[in-house]
């Protein structure tokens, strides 16, 4: 079957700083495993991405190295909220990205002026994505609000959230959103102490092991509210976050998971299971982003699955540097076989067929 290609509009790349977890390089030929044509990068590499010199840093890499085609976002700092002064840099980025919690890297924002700031001088039709959980979430949408411009939550992943943003819509506010596969497909209670997942002990506590990550994996009950409330879900993102296995199961896990390979395979099972629809996939991993971002149509560019292939899912075939997965062991149906970008065929059987340097950055003129 033929399906257009698929938007992922949170991925992080870790180029500059941190390529032994992956590169551009390996996270594009891990997107395009999974079907993904585009990627929007995330700023909190090392250094963070924050100005003009850190954001050419991001895109010389990219330029070199990435394999299918993608946009870096600037990232939300202390000492970079006059984005008035800097009107020209500010299209070259996919948006704006703001953290607001407890996340991985330096750019946490407590300081709710710093907030407002970003708010006044970041121009209305460029995107502004927040990092916000639970009542910094309410927080962020009645900014959204006041500077009367859209919002994009993050991998939003617990009941009151997505209900927040239900009532927002309602309300005639401009908030889209964005859920991760492994906030639909895990919950806190699937993962105890067990030999697949040996270093998993007691996830959203203490000493979560190779499980951490932000947002933390939810209760049943919020996985349930998120699939309840599909159609409040913008967008499916992975939040592809790789850390090696030795970080993941050493002394202080960093948190976040791979995601690139395995968001359609596991989105193709619960369209199989009859949870999901081709529609509903389609909207939120290509129509959706697409508006969300101003995203070009990518011209002669589709992929095709084998929806009834049956696989198992096994970090040893994937192809990100961090050499894991949460979904290790899955049994999945549907499988990427063929992805054309931009006329090229860029994937076939399990082959990357497209060299370094192919994948174009869509926020260049
Ligand atoms: C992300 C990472 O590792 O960069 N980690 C995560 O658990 N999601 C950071 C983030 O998205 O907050
Ligand atoms: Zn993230």
């Amino acid at each position: 079957m033929r399906l257009p290609a698929l938007i992922d509009p949170h991925v992080h790349v870790r180029e500059p700083g941190q390529t032994h977890k992956e590169d551009w390089d390996t996270a594009t030929q891990a997107a395009l495993a999974g079907g993904v044509t585009t990627i929007l990068a995330m700023p909190n590499t090392k250094p963070p991405i924050f100005d003009a010199a850190t954001l050419d840093l991001a895109l010389g890499a990219a330029k070199a190295k990435a394999r299918c085609d993608y946009a870096q976002f600037l990232g939300a700092g202390p000492s970079n909220a006059d984005w008035d002064r800097h009107q020209a840099l500010l299209p070259q980025a996919a948006g704006l990205k703001m953290y607001l919690d407890s996340t991985f890297g330096e750019l946490r924002l407590d300081d709710m002026t710093l907030w407002q700031q970003h708010f006044q001088t970041w121009p209305r039709n460029l995107p502004i994505v927040a990092h916000s959980e639970s009542r910094s979430m309410a927080a962020v949408i009645l900014l959204a609000a006041i500077y009367d411009r859209p919002v994009h939550i993050a991998h939003v992943s617990l009941k009151e959230e997505i209900l927040l943003i239900r009532a927002a819509k309602e309300r005639g506010l401009r908030v889209t959103c964005e859920v991760t596969p492994h906030h639909l497909f895990l919950t806190r209670d699937d993962i105890v102490p067990s030999p697949l997942h040996p270093s998993a002990i007691g996830i959203g506590e203490e000493g979560e092991g190779r499980f951490s990550v932000r947002p933390r994996i939810a209760s049943r009950e919020d996985v349930e509210a998120l699939w309840a409330n599909l159609e409040v879900i913008d967008c499916f993102a992975t939040d592809h976050a790789p850390h090696t296995l030795a970080e993941k199961d050493g002394e202080n896990p960093p948190p976040g998971f791979p995601g690139l390979e395995t968001l359609l395979p596991l989105m193709l099972t619960a369209i199989d299971e009859k949870r999901l629809t081709i529609n509903q996939l389609i909207e939120k991993s290509v129509t959706n982003p697409r508006k969300i971002f101003s995203l070009p149509e990518q011209p002669e560019t589709w992929i095709e699955i084998d929806e009834n292939a049956r696989w198992e899912i096994r970090a040893a075939d994937l192809r990100s540097k961090c050499g894991w997965t949460p979904f290790e062991g899955w049994q999945v149906k549907g499988r990427v076989t063929r992805v054309v970008l931009r006329g090229r065929e860029a994937f076939k059987d399990g082959k990357v067929l497209v060299e370094p340097g192919y994948g174009q950055n869509v926020r260049q003129k």
